[in-house]
């Protein structure tokens, strides 16, 4: 049987992660290790998105939902804007898709208004597109197509594995 999110007419395979805007990226890592106790998984800068990102996980591991930290780099990054205006706290809410290209064609046939005409490279060799919060109940959506396939995961560039059956991870 297939999974379900291979089924004709469903785009969205998985939630990929939770994003979280801070003003502080080294503060909201502190708060969600050592407070919350996830674990840090990956941290990129992301030029494009004038943003600094940091990526934590569950005990669940590398394949399941992850919370997204993302502080702006500079007072001109849009998230400097959200922060202004909202205030820290949750900012969008990412899903996986196995192609972004095909998941953005199809929900601007359905309607809604993408924020990239064409994706964007996201973290870890990922691309990514948004669906404008106005047409998605005041929800800013990421569509994220991960480098190795929506049922693969990402690696964790930060820690090596505690489980002795996982390879060790290249922190290179
Ligand atoms: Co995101």
């Amino acid at each position: 049987m297939k999974p379900d999110g291979h089924d004709a007419g469903m785009i969205l395979f998985s939630i990929d992660h939770v994003g979280i805007a801070v003003a502080d990226l080294q503060a909201g890592i502190d708060f969600h290790t050592s407070v919350l106790g996830l674990r840090l998984a990956h941290r990129e800068d992301s030029p494009e998105h004038q943003v600094s990102e940091a990526v934590l996980q569950t005990a669940g591991g590398d394949s399941n939902a992850a919370v997204q930290l993302v502080a702006p780099l500079s007072e001109n990054s849009p998230l400097a804007r959200f922060l202004a205006r909202t205030g820290a706290g949750i900012q969008h809410l990412a899903f996986r898709v196995s192609d972004v290209e095909s998941a953005a064609a199809e929900y601007r046939r359905r309607g809604l208004r993408l924020l990239y005409d064409a994706p964007k490279p996201g973290i870890r060799g990922s691309r990514i597109n948004f669906i404008h919060p106005k047409d998605a109940g005041g929800v800013l959506i990421e569509l994220v197509e991960v480098a190795d396939g929506p049922d693969q995961g990402y690696r964790d560039t930060v820690r090596t594995r505690q489980s002795g059956t996982s390879p060790p991870e290249d922190n290179s």
